[in-house]
């Protein structure tokens, strides 16, 4: 392992294709839950890094439209329950591969709808009935960018959101809930896709997130916490929502994400010379992928988000990310959600 000052572009395109050819290993087997949401991580990856033909539109289309249940909601895999998250997930991979036509809107509208607790405005993930402010903003997403807010009761869920507010600025998964960086985000994007930001605290908020740097340049999600490539997405989108992304150190946290990517010196030095993307068959299963923290194993999640986070800190040569909606700008205004977002 070495330093890099630059994003290995070409082994993270190879580490996401090599993701679906792990079948031999046991590893494969245990996330099956985690399959939809491998290929939301990885094709937004892919899209950020200007690579999104790196995976088959067809086969990924066809693999999201075979987890859709009569209910309308999507399973994690084949055959496995739907739940909320999973639902937005592939409404996001098909807005991606502009494929939304391959499945039943409708039907996804009313599942989501059905995830409402009319009283309380809180949505619930799926029929075990966990209540978590994430689900809320899977909900809103889901149904803003299938443009059917009318479909549940956003005042209701608004006053749940505020409910889940602390007196630190932050939000939690629930009321009384401690405030945690991820479950920010979720408040915070879902407050914008309701045009409620007013709601929020802005400058208390913005301060409580911007104390999760840490004196190596990455960010962690609670005080007391170790720093972590995925807060690169969860503080910073918050950040940028509020407009104060300026308020933390732009140029250490690009070094800590950098810093996290996974390769081998061999891998580096053929990425380095430009002879690797010509190498088609060369393989290095250690090699590619961002890791939680400089010398971890790399997993699809932290390398989304710690392009993500990159693409917000506006690196060279990715697209941007949209805040709101952790898709590529350019899809989000494909649909004609430009930005819209008012403290
Ligand atoms: C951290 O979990 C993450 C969350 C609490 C938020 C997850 C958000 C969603 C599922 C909404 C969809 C998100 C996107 C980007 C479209 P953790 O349990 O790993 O936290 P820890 O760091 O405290 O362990
Ligand atoms: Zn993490």
């Amino acid at each position: 392992m070495t330093s890099t000052k630059q994003l290995l572009v070409d082994l993270h395109v190879k580490y996401i294709q090599s993701l679906d050819t792990k079948k031999d290993d046991l590893e494969y087997w245990l996330t099956e839950h985690l399959r939809l949401s491998g290929i939301y991580w990885g094709i937004t990856a892919l899209d950020l890094l200007k690579n999104l033909d790196a995976l088959n539109k067809e086969d990924v289309v066809k693999y999201v439209v075979s987890c859709q249940h009569d209910n309308g909601g999507f399973g994690g895999h084949v055959g496995h329950d739907p739940h909320l998250t999973n639902t937005l997930y592939a409404v996001q991979i098909l807005l991606i591969e502009d494929a939304l036509d391959a499945v039943n809107i409708e039907k996804i509208v009313e599942y989501v709808a059905s995830r409402q607790d009319r009283q309380s405005g809180a949505f619930t993930g799926d029929e075990w009935g966990e209540v978590d402010t994430r689900f809320s903003y899977c909900a809103l997403s889901c149904l803003s960018l299938l443009k059917r807010l009318d479909a549940v009761d956003v005042d209701k869920a608004v006053e749940f959101i505020m409910l889940c507010k602390n007196f630190d600025g932050g939000f939690g998964s629930t009321p009384g809930a401690e405030s945690h960086a991820a479950q920010i985000f979720c408040c915070v994007g879902a407050l914008a896709i309701v045009n409620s930001l007013h709601l929020v605290d802005a400058d208390l908020l913005g301060w409580w997130l911007c104390e999760r740097q840490l004196k190596n340049g990455g960010l962690n999600g609670r005080p007391e916490k170790l720093e972590d490539v995925c807060y690169s997405w969860w503080v910073l989108s918050a950040l940028s929502i509020l407009g104060k992304i300026h308020w933390i150190n732009k140029e250490k946290l690009i070094e800590f994400v950098l810093a996290a990517q996974v390769y081998t010196l061999w891998s580096h030095f053929l990425a380095l010379t430009r002879t690797f993307s010509n190498a088609k068959s060369f393989k290095d299963p250690e090699s590619g992928g961002i890791a939680d923290r400089p010398g971890d194993m790399a997993d699809v999640f932290h390398t989304l988000f710690g392009i993500a986070g990159l693409s917000l800190l506006e690196y060279p040569d990715l697209k941007s990310v949209d805040p709101v909606y952790c898709l590529p700008k350019y899809v989000v205004q494909r649909i004609g959600l430009a930005e819209r977002y008012h403290v």
